[in-house]
């Protein structure tokens, strides 16, 4: 990806904890450098709390303010009473990407059974695409390279590109 036509990102970790300062968020700082290596410019970063509000206040500003590309998050797609990503999305995307969190979930599976556990989505919403991540620095290591092939195309298409859709 060339410099001047890099797209932004922005990492949203979301944690009760870790928003206290009381546990080191590895799986945001992976996001963030992998990514960066990538070619994305990195335009935000956060530890939020699992609280539904707080997440769609920070992807409505990321996405309708910021106008950020790519906004991946980190942490609360499991099954705990304080897990609410998903349930935020839902409140704030345009369209999901089934497609992209299934191809996540298929992946993973073939690494661990707990993998069904995750009820992570993808999506858009403006010209922002969301991606949500399990929250272990094991979990993201594995799905982001499941979908890390696929992103610019899907940025391009969002942006209306018109760039043959030939499979590479
Ligand atoms: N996916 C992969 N590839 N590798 C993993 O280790 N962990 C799972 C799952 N997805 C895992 C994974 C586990 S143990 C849980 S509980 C769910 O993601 C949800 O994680 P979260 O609540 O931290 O978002």
């Amino acid at each position: 990806m060339m410099k001047d036509d890099a797209y932004s990102f922005a990492v949203l970790t979301m944690s009760d904890k870790g928003a206290r300062g009381e546990r080191e968020d590895t799986s945001g700082g992976y996001l963030r450098e992998r990514l960066i290596e990538e070619g994305y410019v990195l335009h935000f970063y956060e530890i939020i709390p699992d609280q539904k509000h707080v997440i769609i206040e920070k992807l409505k500003m990321l996405a309708d303010e910021q106008r950020v590309s790519l906004i991946v998050t980190t942490g609360g797609t499991g099954v705990s009473p304080s897990d609410v990503t998903p349930e935020a999305m839902l409140e704030i995307l345009d369209k999901e990407i089934p497609g992209m969190a299934e191809a996540m979930r298929s992946a993973s599976l073939l690494k661990t059974s707990r993998a069904m556990l995750s009820r992570g989505k993808a999506g858009i919403r403006g010209e922002s695409l969301i991606i949500n991540f399990p929250g272990s620095l094991k979990a993201v290591r594995e799905n982001l390279e499941v979908v890390l092939s696929v992103i610019p195309h899907a940025l391009e298409k969002i942006r209306g590109g018109t760039s043959d859709c030939g499979v590479v």
